[in-house]
């Protein structure tokens, strides 16, 4: 996480934020779907909280790596946040599910955040959270119904 100092800042890259979910992905919890998935996300101060799936024998509990990453940051006080990297064991980029695509339109602009897809072999591409979510149901959206 040191490999981008510039005078006297710290600087996450795309690339190390990547590599980042996908050793996230160690210490995920998926014994009934075997399928892995890491999480990075970095907040605006530079701070990075990874997650994992981690999955439950009813099924329905079962909670996203981008949703435990937004809910332990969340938990520890943060709200500004610039970027996810996503990274899941199958050989392509994995989307979040729709789940964790509203979660992220909570907490984050989405114009600028970013997300970025990874694959096993760190290759990545990236998107706008407005383009993997557009139309977003938002606060404003619920304030028109409030009379
Ligand atoms: N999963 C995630 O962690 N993130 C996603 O965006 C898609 C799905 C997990 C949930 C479950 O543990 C496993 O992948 C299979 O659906």
């Amino acid at each position: 996480m040191l490999d981008n100092i510039i005078r006297g800042e710290i600087f996450m890259t795309d690339q190390k934020l990547c590599q980042l979910a996908i050793e996230a992905k160690q210490n995920s919890y998926s014994p009934y779907s075997h399928f892995r998935v890491g999480a990075a996300l970095l907040t605006e101060d530079g701070a990075v909280y990874q997650g994992v799936n981690i999955e439950n024998v009813a099924f329905s509990p079962t909670n996203c790596a981008e949703r435990t990453a937004f809910f332990k940051a969340v938990s520890e006080g943060k709200r500004q946040f610039k970027a996810i990297a996503i990274s899941g064991d199958a050989q392509d980029y994995l989307y979040p599910c729709g789940v964790c695509r509203q979660v992220m339109a909570e907490f984050c602009d989405p114009k600028t955040f970013q997300i970025l897809l990874v694959k096993p072999d760190g290759n990545f591409k990236k998107f706008t959270l407005e383009q993997l979510l557009p139309g977003a149901f938002t606060q404003n959206d619920l304030e028109k119904g409030i009379q």
